[in-house]
């Protein structure tokens, strides 16, 4: 790809991009789904964190750090990718992650297990403690600092204006992909699962950046926590620090940002059996497999909203996948009740 915009800031390459794409299987002829692999962006790098943390590492690796930390869930992708890039940029990587009770660890399963494998230093934190956690970045990060270390704290979830830049670039790719698919009179929606509203803010500043209203391109985040008002103020505050930060003209307003709310279901990373159905039957139509945690969610939610309105995403859905397959072995016992 040429250069994305004359202010896109430093970039360390790690991901595979583009991603490609492909025409699902699944669903009727109603409503056409495509799907963009961003679950292909790595291995151990899988998913839509890593194109955030080309930019994050690149200003980290700028900065002289030697130590990276971050925050999540137990099972966070973001914290395990961003262990993964750190070790692959011969930095150290620190962990402050959420879980029920700090004194008793979940066992090493799924990214719990690669980020052990890793050698990230994990700090765990009860639910009570993670209110607190930016407070507690500081801590880790003057603690490095006493050691003789540089840290550099990467927010939750990657999702800064800077983070944003990784979705900007995506959304360019998009343009290519919807090309002679999207058109005004065929509109198509862009649908990605919203968990922290940093891949929703790229995408919408790329949608605007780039025009591709205009080509019938819209976006929509389907949210797998909190609700529609919680990530229209999460979102629009990364849109206005990337306007604060280099004055890209976008002028993001509230009514840009489209959130597909009432799937979040039993709550954050709790399944129910329908949403566990959906992972098995994409797996089984076009051999896909979607995490239960963001992307099955999200799939999920698009599936009943399709049922219930097959007009409400244009003609065609362009479903990313985000990636988080590492997430199915956290919990297989729970998975395999629908096999
Ligand atoms: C697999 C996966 N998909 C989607 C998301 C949501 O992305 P964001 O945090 O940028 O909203 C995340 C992380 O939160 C994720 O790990």
């Amino acid at each position: 790809m040429t250069s994305l915009h004359a202010r896109e800031p430093r970039r360390v390459p790690l991901a595979n991009q583009p991603t490609r794409g492909h025409w699902m299987r699944y669903g009727d002829d109603a409503t056409r789904i495509w799907i963009k692999r961003d679950d292909h962006t790595g291995s151990e790098l899988m998913g839509n964190k890593v194109r955030k943390l080309e930019y994050l590492m690149a200003e980290a690796v700028g900065e002289g750090a030697t130590h990276v930390i971050t925050c999540g869930g137990e099972q966070s992708n973001h914290a395990r990718a961003t262990a993964f890039a750190a070790t692959q940029l011969g930095l150290k990587s620190v962990l402050i992650l959420r879980t029920d009770d700090p004194e008793k660890p979940p066992p090493p399963t799924g990214n719990i297990l690669l980020d052990r494998l890793v050698g990230a230093e994990l700090v765990w934190i009860s639910r009570r403690a993670w209110r607190d956690r930016n407070r507690l970045l500081a801590e880790q990060a003057d603690r490095v600092r006493a050691a003789g270390g540089v840290p550099y704290i990467v927010p939750e979830g990657g999702s800064n204006a800077l983070g944003s830049w990784g979705y900007i670039r995506a959304m360019r790719e998009l343009a290519d992909d919807l090309a002679g698919i999207a058109s005004p009179e065929a509109p198509v929606t862009v649908v990605y699962a919203c968990g922290s509203g940093g891949t929703g803010a790229g995408l919408i500043l790329g949608a605007k950046l780039f025009g591709l209203a205009e080509r019938g391109i819209r976006v929509a985040g389907v949210n797998v926590c909190d609700d529609r008002p919680y990530f229209v103020d999460a979102i629009m505050r990364i849109c206005d620090e990337a306007e604060g930060r280099w004055q890209l003209g976008c002028n993001v307003t509230a009514d840009d940002i489209d959130i597909v709310d009432g799937h979040v279901g039993i709550g954050y990373a709790k399944s129910r059996p329908e949403e566990l159905a959906t992972i098995r039957d994409v797996c089984r139509s076009d051999g896909i497999v979607l995490d239960p945690v963001y992307t099955g969610k999200a799939f999920h939610g698009v599936v009943c909203e399709l049922r219930a309105n097959p007009g409400r995403f244009g003609k065609t859905v362009a479903f990313i996948h985000t990636g988080g397959m590492f997430g199915l072995f956290a919990d297989p016992d729970t998975v395999a009740t629908v096999l």
